[in-house]
């Protein structure tokens, strides 16, 4: 891998953030997290963008400071150009376009998902980075997808939620228990004190292997409702063992599909990615599926799950490698396949 150094930067959905990257090896890693949702219990697409506006200078100031980089030492600038939200991608692309027509150095054009899969191969992300082909599930607030990955930058997607991803069916079902946005990690923290079997949600019964997850958001709604009526306080008496028995299921439905899609294809490298993957109980099955399945597994390092643009520079190194560069009048994109 060369040892140039590249400037990435992420603003697809509410993390303002910018990584530098020498080779393979993070240098910095900087990120503005927007607090302002929090209130609205979901991004409101306006004001994330206004604040990455307010973010982006300060972020990428931080991270050249961070790095100890002169901005002259600088490669090339990669930038997520897709899929997310536009208002918000404007943000990131507009910066990096006009950067690096200053600075004069090549612009990248990264895929926010493919960044996600191949933030593995960051040199600190995993002991070892994954064999090729290997499969990983791609879990966030916005994907929940089986991607077979055969190179690089040779990804088939094989299954995909037909409605809501795992991110959002945590952060909904958090939402009927009035938890803050997002709910996942706050699910993740209760369910450590909570009993995964006090409650039984339905499972969607699909073919292949696909994903649907709003089923079980309705199942726990209409629990709800139903429970509410003969205790009003049910949610306060028995949070702990809710968010335990929804964690689990929404674990199980991930799970048997990726066991699926292992068995069939005859592949044991798996990973996980996205930001889901920062769930405790998802990497514990992943870990049993190392010891009862003989998988080689890899679970990126936590600041390597959640949005980041250590991911970006990643993916911009490759690319740089291989002389993929992206002309200055490129757009952003809301929708970008794989
Ligand atoms: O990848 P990400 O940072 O942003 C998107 O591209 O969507 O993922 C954010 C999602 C949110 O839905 C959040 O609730 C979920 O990841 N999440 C978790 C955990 N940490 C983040 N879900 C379950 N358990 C966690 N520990
Ligand atoms: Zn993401």
């Amino acid at each position: 891998m060369s040892d140039s150094i590249i400037l990435g930067i992420e603003s697809s959905c509410d993390d303002t953030s910018a990584a530098i990257i020498k080779g393979n090896s993070i240098l910095s890693n900087i990120a503005a997290n927007q607090e302002i949702h929090k209130e609205y219990g979901g991004v409101v697409p306006e004001l994330a963008s206004r604040a990455h506006q307010q973010n982006i200078i300060p972020v990428v100031e931080k991270s050249l400071t961070k790095a100890n980089i002169q901005q002259n030492a600088i490669s090339a600038i990669g930038f997520t150009r897709g899929p997310g939200l536009l208002g918000s991608l404007l943000v990131g692309t507009s910066f990096a376009k006009s950067l690096a027509m200053s600075l004069d150095v090549p612009l990248i054009e990264v895929n926010h998902l493919q960044a996600h899969i191949l933030a593995h191969f960051i040199e600190d992300a995993n002991p070892m980075p994954p064999k090729f082909p290997f499969l990983c599930l791609t879990v966030s607030g916005g994907h929940t997808m089986i991607v077979l990955v055969k190179d690089y930058f040779d990804m088939e997607i094989i299954g995909k939620t037909i409605d809501d991803a795992a991110g959002e069916a945590f952060d909904k079902i958090g939402k009927i228990f009035d938890l803050d946005y997002p709910a996942g990690p706050i699910i993740d923290r209760l369910a450590k004190e909570g009993n995964p079997e006090a409650f039984k949600f339905n499972k969607p019964k699909l073919e292949n292997y696909d994903y649907s997850f709003s089923g079980i958001k309705t199942s726990v709604l209409y629990f709800i409702q139903k429970e509410i009526k003969k205790n009003p306080d049910f949610i306060n008496d028995n949070l702990n063992d809710l968010c335990a028995s929804v964690q689990k299921t929404i674990i199980e439905i991930l799970m048997a599909k990726l066991e699926k899609a292992a068995k069939e294809l005859d592949i044991k490298e798996v990973a996980i990615a996205g930001g889901v993957s920062a769930n405790s109980a998802l990497r514990k099955a992943m870990q049993d599926n190392n010891e009862k399945l003989g998988w080689s597994i890899y679970i990126p390092k936590f600041e390597y799950t959640t949005d980041n643009a250590a991911m970006i520079a990643m993916v911009a190194q490759l690319k740089f490698e291989r002389g993929e560069f992206t002309d200055l009048r490129t757009s952003a994109t809301a929708k970008y396949d794989l």
